[in-house]
């Protein structure tokens, strides 16, 4: 098959695939019993993505599709979320997206799987429902599959432009390898207890504690980096290299840290995922603008900011006196 051919294919397989889900993601929820509730919310989520990804790839083939699934995704759940009032997402068994690789029930329910898979297919798995003793809150998922389709960007071969692609998005991707017919991973939802929780905007991003003043710190910290980001993109766009230099040598070490209010010994032992990478695009960035090499520096900043983006993605702050 040509690659256009094969592009054609893949998007006809998903266009066909989401036909039965697409009719419900409009319609607003009824009031209905938990179950049904997220059933519905699950599958809204599931056809207006597999719509979203395969009209991308049918216009410019996998690679477009990874850039608009990279974008499009998390906004998918946020609305869906909204409109459904619940909260809900994608866990992967290895997941692409840092904010997908949740920890808490939904990670027990994939291992649980795992461990003993039960009879048939994944697609064909009973979906799961609890009510969380803490909260109150209703907990629901459904095992996904991989099908043959999902291989041009999860399975075992990936094509080498395709690859190139997924790995400036996602520079540790962990999600390839999946074979046709094997568990994906899951799509949870939950349904809160009370109505309150209902119009609180969907955050599943993993919660960090601190004090307000480490908090402070930290956040003002962030500012400078983005205060230096802002210096070096002006100072280049000058063609000032030295003082693009010394702001991305000072982005590298970490631009220094305010003494008594340390928040490092805050913070959680995936911190350094995201932070070291960062630090490391960053002290390239500086050696290729003292090499007055534009396009290098100009690439390694970006994959620095896109370290900024998967740290943001996967963690919030939450001060709390102590
Ligand atoms: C065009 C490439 C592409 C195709 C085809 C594709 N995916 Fe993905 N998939 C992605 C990208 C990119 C992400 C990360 C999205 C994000 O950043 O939220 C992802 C994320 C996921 C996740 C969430 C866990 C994770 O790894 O972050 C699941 C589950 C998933 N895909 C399943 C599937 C299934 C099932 C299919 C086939 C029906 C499929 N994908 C087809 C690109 C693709
Ligand atoms: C290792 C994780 C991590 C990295 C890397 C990171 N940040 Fe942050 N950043 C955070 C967290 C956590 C917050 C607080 C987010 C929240 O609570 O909503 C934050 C907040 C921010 C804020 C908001 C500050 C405020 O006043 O509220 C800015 C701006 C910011 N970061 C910029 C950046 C820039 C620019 C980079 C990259 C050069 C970067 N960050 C890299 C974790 C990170």
């Amino acid at each position: 098959m040509s690659r256009h051919g094969v592009r054609g294919a893949i998007a006809l397989a998903l266009a066909m695939a989401l036909t039965s889900g697409a009719a419900t993601s409009q319609s607003p929820p009824a009031p209905t019993t938990n179950d049904t509730r997220a059933a519905e919310a699950a599958k809204a989520f599931s056809s207006e993505l597999r719509r979203t990804l395969g009209a991308a790839m049918a216009e410019g083939g996998p690679s477009a599709g990874v850039e608009v699934c990279h974008d499009e995704a998390p906004r998918i759940a946020e609305r869906v979320s909204a409109t459904h009032g619940v909260r809900l997402g994608r866990v992967g068994v290895r997941s692409r997206q840092p904010a997908n690789r949740l920890e808490g029930w939904q990670k027990q329910t994939l291992d649980a799987w795992l461990a003993s898979p039960p009879e048939g297919s994944p697609a064909s798995w009973a979906p799961v429902a609890s009510v969380d003793a803490a909260s109150g809150g209703f907990h629901w998922a459904k095992a996904i599959e991989t099908e043959a389709v999902c291989t041009v960007c999860h399975g075992p071969s990936v094509e080498a432009g395709l690859a190139g692609t997924i790995r400036r998005l996602y520079p540790d991707d962990p999600a390839t390898g999946f074979e046709a017919g094997s568990l994906r991973g899951l799509i949870w939802v939950e349904v809160p207890a009370d109505k309150a929780e209902v119009s609180r905007p969907s955050d599943a991003r993993q919660a960090i504690t601190m004090t307000p003043a480490q908090a402070a710190a930290l956040r003002r910290q962030m500012r400078n980096h983005l205060e230096r980001i802002e210096g070096t993109l002006l100072a280049l766009g000058h063609d000032d290299a030295s003082s693009a230099v010394a702001l991305l040598a000072e982005g590298a070490s970490g631009g220094g840290h305010a003494g008594a209010e340390d928040f490092r010994s805050a913070l959680p032992d995936g911190w350094p995922r995201f932070a070291r990478p960062m630090h490391v695009a960053m002290s390239q960035a500086s050696e290729a603008a003292a090499a007055k090499d534009l396009p290098r520096t100009l690439r390694h900043v970006g994959e620095a900011i896109s370290q900024c983006n998967a740290c943001h993605a996967t963690y919030r702050v939450e001060a709390r006196e102590p």
